[in-house]
């Protein structure tokens, strides 16, 4: 069995920071090692002392960058690549005009083992380990999807997603095919190495209650599975719903009238929530998901992450590029972006805090905290190697910086694929080979 001893400056969070002063929330070894066999932690903490552990492992030294858990990604559609940088609509005009057509191509299983390769690519070149990931309405882009995730050994949550209705032909599927295919890939890909399969009804707008029936079917049949779809995103989005569910009361409604909320439920934007909707979904468990550089491009409006932490009822959030509307693969942008998006809502986030939010907060969110988001023992191995001296600019600031959370808001400010240095996944580098 290989070893391999990852020295550098270690950081992992145990619990939300609440301040940049709140210590207790993380663990930092100035001197630090993980170390890894058989592509999980088996030990980390003072290099001193993990290095005792070791014997003669091989070393590799990645002092004086910092040694986090690899990122997560809760919410990206890998079909969307080509999509990105799309000029001049909000949601559903970018949707019609720009976002189905680029996924009709996924039709093709050559441009979806294309794609999705270079999209797990630019995962581990941005430092991402894991994401919850949408596929096409072809289950042979899921495939294609889970494909190229196991052969880099990449923990990943996806799903095709399910769309019977307001979507181009070449797009849709029925309540019973979609039914049918993403039973047949739950078997093919849930479970199988580090891979999990999320029931996907897109949104509302694009299945017929008939589908939404189906997803509920799912959802109670493989109760263990994530499910994912979007919710509250933008004001002709939310208007549009309303008028094909005139029933469910609001939004939120919709999902809970379908058995969909819940622990593993994952629901992408949650911008213009009302209180009970925000009632609803903590209650449930539910996770929202902010998605900072898409709500931003697309104009939909400011996640207040603040006001939803700080309820008497706290909704779990997550946080997520959201790509193609979201403009980045970086978590360190989308958390730049995140700053800002929080700031025009009168409020701040502390460094310490987003840090915790892109690694251990998002494991939590995603259910996944027993494997990763941390550097326990008995973890996957999946760490990023950060510099924050990356670019000229960063190491001009790096000149005045003096403590640890200075140090992580000038890498959330500044940097991007730039400051990764290296990605290890399952205890292999992803990165440097690229
Ligand atoms: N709502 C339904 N589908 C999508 C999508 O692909 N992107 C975004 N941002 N919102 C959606
Ligand atoms: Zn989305």
């Amino acid at each position: 069995m290989t070893k391999t001893l990852i020295r550098g400056r270690l950081l992992a969070f145990l619990a939300e920071p609440h301040a940049v002063d709140d210590h207790a929330s993380y663990v930092y070894e100035e001197d630090g090692a993980v170390l890894v066999e058989d592509r999980v932690i088996v030990a980390s903490g003072a290099y001193a002392r993990v290095a005792l552990d070791a014997g003669g492992t091989e070393v590799v030294d990645h002092r004086p960058h910092l040694l986090l858990p690899g990122f997560i990604d809760a919410h990206a559609h890998f079909p969307q690549m080509q999509v990105i940088a799309s000029f001049g609509a909000e949601l559903l005009d970018w949707l019609n005009t720009y976002t189905f057509p680029a996924e009709t191509k996924f039709s093709d299983p050559a441009h979806a083992a294309r794609i999705a390769g270079c999209f797990l690519d630019e995962m581990a070149r941005h430092g991402t380990t894991t994401a919850a990931v949408y596929c096409t309405v072809h289950p042979g882009s899921a495939d294609a999807f889970f494909a190229e995730a196991q052969r880099r050994g990449m923990c990943m949550i996806a799903g095709k997603v399910m769309m019977d209705r307001n979507a181009p032909a070449a797009l849709t599927d029925t309540a019973q095919s979609s039914y049918d295919d993403t039973k047949a890939l739950i078997a093919r890909w849930h479970g199988k190495g580090r891979l999990n399969y999320a029931i996907t009804p897109r949104f509302a707008i694009t299945s017929t209650p008939g589908q939404m029936e189906m997803a509920a079917a799912l959802a109670a049949e493989h109760p263990d599975l994530h499910i994912q779809t979007h919710l509250s995103e933008n004001h002709a989005e939310i208007a549009f719903s309303g008028e094909l569910y005139p029933h469910c009361g609001d939004y939120t409604g919709i999902y809970v009238d379908y058995g969909l909320t819940g622990p593993k439920s994952l629901f992408g934007h949650c911008i213009h929530l009302s209180e009970r909707e925000a009632d609803v979904l903590a209650e449930s468990g539910s996770v929202a998901v902010f998605c900072p550089t898409s709500n931003l491009f697309l104009g939909s409006g400011l996640f207040d992450y603040q006001r939803y932490r700080r309820r008497t009822r706290p909704l779990r959030i997550a946080a997520a590029t959201d790509v193609g509307g979201g403009t980045n693969y970086s978590m360190l942008r989308t958390m730049d972006e995140g700053y800002k998006v929080i700031a025009l809502n009168g409020e701040k986030l502390n460094p310490l805090a987003s840090f915790w939010q892109i690694t251990r907060g998002n494991a939590e969110a995603l259910s996944l905290e027993s494997r990763i988001g941390t550097l326990e023992a008995g973890s996957d191995a999946d760490l990023v190697v950060l510099d924050a001296r990356a670019t000229p600019a960063m190491r001009l600031r790096m000149e005045t910086v003096e403590t640890l959370a200075e140090e992580l808001f000038v890498l959330q400010t500044l940097g991007d694929d730039r400051a990764v240095v290296e990605t290890y996944v399952a205890g292999s580098p992803m990165k440097q080979g690229l």
